[in-house]
């Protein structure tokens, strides 16, 4: 059932956090509080989003505010807290100062609301998950990440692209962490149920396997200030929607496995069943050798930067 008036905050007024905001609004999918430790940013956001209801035409709400009282009793948090990259940066650069931020927000977030559903989208993101979660305290299924909605959009848009047809139509699988060794899986990508390997030459897909896990960098070579929101922004409010109203999308989503793909005690991204309890289900596909060698490696590169955590004394 979906969730009566949700509560829903973002914290972060950047990039990320205002056009997250700003999707939910205008899609007429709940109120939101907007947070950001800079005074002023998510006010001011906030007022400019609502004088462009009666041009946008809805009724949603959307306030800011830069203390944690008023997010008492949220029902979804999303963490959009941090720095990003710069060009020659990797997304593991952003470890140390996001460690700090993320696991600051974690604790005012569940201090205030001690029931919510945490999604963590500040990178690096599987790390960040994971060390939202041991902050919170909270169940598994109730922290998790931000990453295999943008990544399989990435490659959906460039699988759209070679063929010249619908984006609508085409699905793709993208798993594991969200870095360099990102999995994408041409077998489960398809057109209207067509897998892409019946439609497009091994080269084209290995050329749309290569310029997704390298989706990230190319737009932050092109802004060189900052990175993508857009996309981003669009792929955090769908599973905020699918959560407040409890839709059952089946979403790749970074979660921690206990045993699936022959991987535990990890966050990494796998397809999930997402609704208002939040993680509802881990699905666990049938993959081929090669396809799990690189998942499990992946997961690795994953597991090595969360032990970092640990010998910075960031958890
Ligand atoms: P941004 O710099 O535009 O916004 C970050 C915001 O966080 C700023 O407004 C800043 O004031 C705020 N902030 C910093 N410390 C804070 C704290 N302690 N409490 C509350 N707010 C705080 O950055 P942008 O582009 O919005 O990216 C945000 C994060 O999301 C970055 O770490 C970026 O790498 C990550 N990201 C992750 C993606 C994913 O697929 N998981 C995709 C895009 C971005
Ligand atoms: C991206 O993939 C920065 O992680 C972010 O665009």
């Amino acid at each position: 059932m979906a969730i009566k008036n949700p509560k829903v905050t973002v914290v972060g007024a950047g990039n990320v956090g205002a056009t997250t905001a700003q999707r939910l609004i205008e899609k007429n999918v709940c109120d939101v509080l907007l947070v950001d430790i800079v005074d002023g940013i998510p006010q001011g956001k906030a007022l400019d989003l609502m004088e462009a209801r009666p041009v946008e035409l809805h009724d949603r709400k959307i306030f800011g505010s830069s203390t944690y009282d008023a997010t008492k009793d949220s029902d979804v948090v999303v963490i959009t807290a941090g720095i990003a990259r710069k060009p020659g940066m990797s997304r593991d650069d952003l470890l140390k100062t996001n460690a700090g931020i993320v696991g600051g927000v974690t604790l005012e977030v569940v201090k205030h609301s001690p029931n919510a559903i945490i999604i963590v989208v500040s990178n690096p993101l599987d790390v960040m998950t994971h060390l939202a979660w041991l902050k919170s305290k909270l169940p598994k299924e109730k922290v998790f990440g931000m990453a295999g909605v943008l990544d399989a959009a990435r490659m959906r848009f460039f699988i759209a692209e070679a063929l010249n047809v619908s984006a609508e139509d085409v699905q793709a699988m993208v798993l594991g962490g969200h870095g360099d060794q990102m999995v994408p899986i041409a077998r489960y990508s398809t057109v209207s149920g067509i897998p892409i390997t019946e439609l497009l030459p091994l080269q084209k897909i290995n050329e749309i396997n290569e310029r997704t896990k390298n989706g990230g960098i190319e737009i932050v070579n092109y802004l060189k200030t900052g990175s993508a929101f857009y996309a981003p922004a669009s792929s955090t409010a769908t599973m905020v929607e699918a959560i407040v109203q409890d839709r059952k999308r089946v979403l790749p989503v970074a979660t921690c496995l206990s045993g699936q793909y022959g991987l535990k005690d990890v966050f990494v991204g796998v397809p999930v069943v997402l609704g208002q309890k939040g993680i509802e289900q881990i699905i666990e596909l049938k993959l081929a050798p090669e396809e799990l060698e690189a998942l499990q490696k992946s997961a690795n590169a994953v597991k090595e930067n969360v032990a970092k955590l640990t010998e910075l004394a960031l958890v």
